[in-house]
């Protein structure tokens, strides 16, 4: 029986490097290797995090026969391609949000891992913080009674430049599918699929979603609204309302470090919350975890909430006429 996990990392860009940090504070799990579009950069990449394999084509990562899993770093639409290309070289896969660009992508994914038996899962790390965990553990107790509403946003004022990921529309730009993602994700959590979906966007010159918000509201009385942007700071905090009382996620709440529980009696406690690393060393851990047992999907963020992450994600961006090519 296995006792290691050999974790190879695919694209060095901003995200692969906090990703490395994290796996660093993972049990039973080693950084075997990157690939890189470059051999050059796949050396930087190497020597800064002490890798001994560095490859300069994203095949010869998925080739090495010693790689077990391999995270996917590159930008959302390559998500599927990349995907594709690791469980199609029988390696696990541990791909960054949006898991792909729209259903049909995620459902191929989703096919290939079955086909050839492998772990598979979408990178939302917030979903294994402890913040999220303890949110839900509160939730269950009873202590906030029945959720009726929640809040939840992101937003950043991001540098303008039609060029970079957030803007371009070639990437996969637009502030839904980067951070929008987060308050669809925790009100899907804690709620689940909605009834009905009302949203609106302001679509900026690159023709992609610079702002948005949404209401999800369900039949059973509760009801969500979620916004977020890259034109301001906003708050960037998840409150739940429940009939007896309250929980606020503090900014940034996507990876918060404490929260605050206030009940209809008065009472009010803050939660505070210390993280190994950065964070990133949860849903590896969780990864890793599960390839030591032989498991598929993650019993957390199993692969039928991917799927109904993404329906959610495209049918909020059909409300805009968003399309990507
Ligand atoms: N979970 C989180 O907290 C979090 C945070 C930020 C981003 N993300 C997700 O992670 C993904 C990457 O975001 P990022 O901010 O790390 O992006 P980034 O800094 O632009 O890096 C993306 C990397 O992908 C590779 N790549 C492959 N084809 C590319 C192309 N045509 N253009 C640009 N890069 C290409 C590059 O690596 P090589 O040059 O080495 O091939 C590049 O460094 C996105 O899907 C994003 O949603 C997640």
């Amino acid at each position: 029986m296995k006792t290691n996990i050999q974790w190879g990392i695919l694209g060095t860009g901003r995200i692969a490097e906090k990703f490395a940090i994290g796996l660093q504070h993972v049990a039973n799990a080693q950084l075997y290797a990157v690939g890189s579009r470059s051999k050059e950069q796949a050396n930087l990449f190497a020597n800064k995090f002490n890798i001994p394999h560095a490859y300069g084509s994203y095949a010869e990562l998925a080739s090495d026969p010693q790689v077990d899993v391999i995270y996917i770093a590159s930008p959302h639409v390559f998500h599927a391609e990349h995907t594709l290309l690791c469980l199609e070289s029988g390696k696990a896969v541990l791909c960054e949000k949006p898991f792909a660009m729209n259903a049909r992508q995620v459902n191929e994914m989703i096919k290939k891992a079955r086909e050839k038996n492998l772990f598979l899962m979408e990178a939302l790390w917030t979903r294994f913080l402890p913040t999220i965990r303890k949110t839900e553990e509160l939730i269950s107790s009873g202590v906030i009674g029945d959720i009726i509403q929640i809040q939840s946003d992101f937003g950043f004022k991001a540098e303008y430049d039609p060029q970079w990921r957030l803007f371009n529309k070639k990437l996969g730009g637009g502030s839904l599918l980067d951070i929008g993602i987060y308050p669809v994700f925790i009100t899907l959590l804690l709620l689940g699929m909605p009834d009905e979906i009302v949203s609106s966007a302001v679509i900026g010159p690159t023709g992609v979603d610079e702002s948005m918000a949404a209401v999800f509201k369900y039949n059973n009385g509760k009801i969500a609204s979620l916004s977020s942007t890259f034109m301001a700071h906003t708050p960037t905090e998840t409150i739940i309302c429940g009939t007896e009382g309250r929980i606020r996620i503090h900014r940034m709440w996507h990876t918060p470090t404490y929260m605050t529980l206030t009940q209809n009696n008065g009472t009010s406690e803050d939660i505070y919350f210390d993280y190994a690393s950065n964070g990133y060393e949860y849903e590896a851990q969780e990864v890793t975890n599960c390839l030591l047992q032989g498991l598929k999907e993650s019993p957390l963020l199993p692969l039928s909430f991917s799927e109904k992450l993404i329906s959610l994600l495209d049918t909020i961006r059909q409300q805009w006429n968003l399309e990507y090519e």
